[in-house]
């Protein structure tokens, strides 16, 4: 974590009606200081914005957390980044039976993407680490026999873990109608060393994910829900674009899915993530993600508190979001133009707002600082049917196989200079901002045939218009 600020280059003055009682605060600067200055094109997310490009830029709370606020923050950071030992200290143990990564920081790593690695022959596992999430499940859509919904890869001494995920990629060559000649990576995923029975491949339905950024999660829990509502009903038939929302069922209630790669849920996973990512056991999920296995019996009782699970949430909420870069350079102003002729924005849409009344943390707290802004996420939030060779033939609520929610792009051009790499796309299949957007098919077709046509120069500045954001 890293509180250090920027010098930006004024632009623009704005003046936000949003001040609130925490600039009071004399110890600090004035916390909308810079968002005043700013240009509004800047604003990524009105005064949660921040000045940061560093490796750090997913990882910097917003100004407005200060006080109170800011101890909760530093707590639910510390509980997300230590690796979890095999101990029963409640801040720093539980880890196991079964667990996928160590923290929440070794998959999202500075609370972005870390780079996803399934060497072909070692595949997952121990001494393999993958930022990979794999989700498995029956031809009738079960979970498997001893099996959970996702393969844990990796287990304490002494207890095996399910599975090894494998990969093996595919060059494909392409030519672009200009002879610019480039290839796309298809990956072919299998599971060995189960560690119960062996199941047959034809018998299991895989899907694997990588991590998310976790740029403007508080904005995405304070979406004005009306407006996505909204923009499911615009479609674009001339286009062949109509987004769906993915209504899922959570804490016992029907909602809109917002989170996760197929928007397959509507909070931001905290219980979840510590129990199936780490075996680590909290009230809302008391049994062991093992409980049932024969080989894991033992009862270990709750291992993180209701306290430290909600200072987590308010970490995750209260995250800033970094500022665009290079607003004022003409390639990535004349890239703007080309991304809405290649009607990318009627997917990626650029502006939204957050209700008045801002988030509420899992425990209650509401965020009022979140409300009542305009932000600019790049995404609908709604899944759009991407074609098969992007599917995973994994369904998950009302998003099938090939359905994925458009992936927020904002901060997305950080990913460099914040996880050293730009794989893009669910499984990170694509190795730059092209590839990405050539594996676009579906309801993405146009767009990528537009991208396709253009000449060198207009795709060149796309692009770096994108990595504006
Ligand atoms: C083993 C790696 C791994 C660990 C450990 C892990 N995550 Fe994740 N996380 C993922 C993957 C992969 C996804 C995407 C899953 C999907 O949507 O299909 C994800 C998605 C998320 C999302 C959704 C973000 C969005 O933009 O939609 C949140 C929030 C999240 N994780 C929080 C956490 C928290 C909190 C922890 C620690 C308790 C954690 N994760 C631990 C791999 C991991
Ligand atoms: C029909 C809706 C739609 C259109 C139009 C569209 N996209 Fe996407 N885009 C998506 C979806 C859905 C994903 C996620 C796919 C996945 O993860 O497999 C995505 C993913 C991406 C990603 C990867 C981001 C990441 O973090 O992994 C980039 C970059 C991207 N799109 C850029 C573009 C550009 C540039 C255009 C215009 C040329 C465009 N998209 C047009 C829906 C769309």
């Amino acid at each position: 974590m890293l509180r250090k600020f920027i010098l930006m280059i004024v632009v623009g003055t704005l003046f936000l009606s949003c001040e609130r009682d925490s600039s009071k605060d004399v110890t600090k600067p004035d916390i909308n200081h810079k968002v005043k200055m700013a240009s509004p094109r800047e604003l990524s997310a009105g005064v949660s914005t921040i000045f940061t490009a560093t490796s750090y830029a997913y990882d910097q709370n917003a100004d407005w957390v200060t006080g109170k606020l800011y101890d909760r923050f530093l707590n639910g950071d510390a509980l997300y980044d230590d690796p979890r030992d095999t101990s029963t200290n409640p801040k720093t143990g539980g880890r196991g039976p079964l667990f996928c990564g160590t923290s929440c920081g070794s998959c999202h790593n500075n609370s972005g993407r870390t780079k996803s690695s399934l060497i072909t022959d070692a595949g997952t596992g121990p001494g393999d680490f993958s930022s990979f999430l794999t989700f498995i499940r029956t031809p009738n859509d079960q979970y498997h026999r001893n099996y959970g919904r996702v393969l844990h890869d990796h287990a304490i001494y002494g207890v095996k873990p399910e599975g090894k995920v494998h990969v093996k990629y595919t060059e494909e060559p392409h030519t672009l109608p200009d002879g610019t000649k480039y290839s796309l990576r298809v990956p072919k995923y299998w599971i060995t060393d189960f560690y119960m029975e062996d199941i047959d491949m034809s018998q299991v339905e895989m899907t694997v994910r990588t991590p998310l950024r976790h740029v403007g999660m508080g904005q995405i829990m304070a979406l004005d829900l009306d407006e996505i509502k909204a923009l499911e009903k615009k479609q674009y038939p001339e286009y062949g674009i109509s987004g769906e929302i993915n209504w899922v069922n959570e804490r016992g209630k029907r909602r809109v899915g917002l989170t996760g790669h197929k928007a397959h849920h509507s909070d931001l996973t905290v219980e979840l993530g510590f129990l199936s990512d780490m075996g680590i056991t909290s009230h809302r999920y008391p049994l062991e993600i093992s409980y049932g296995q024969p080989q894991c019996t033992e009862d270990h009782g709750i291992e993180i508190s209701s306290e430290d699970m909600a200072d987590v949430d308010l970490y995750l909420h209260c995250l800033g979001v970094p500022s665009r870069r290079n607003i004022n350079s003409e390639m990535v102003q004349y890239g703007a133009k080309m991304f809405r002729k290649a009607k990318c924005h009627l997917c990626h849409v650029e502006t939204l707002h957050t209700r008045p009344e801002g988030a509420t943390l899992i425990d209650g707290t509401n965020l009022p600082w979140l409300g009542g802004q305009t932000i600019h996420p790049y995404s609908d939030f709604l899944v759009h049917d991407m074609g098969p060779k992007l599917g995973d033939d994994f369904s998950q609520y009302n998003a099938s196989g090939d359905e994925w929610r458009t992936a927020p792009l904002w901060g997305g051009g950080l990913q460099k200079i914040v996880n050293t790499h730009t794989d893009y796309l669910h499984d990170g299949r694509a190795r730059n901002v092209f590839e990405a957007i050539m594996w676009h098919g579906g309801e993405g077709d146009v767009s990528r045939q537009i991208f396709a046509n253009m000449n060198a120069n207009d795709r060149q500045a796309l692009i770096a218009f994108v990595n504006s954001l």
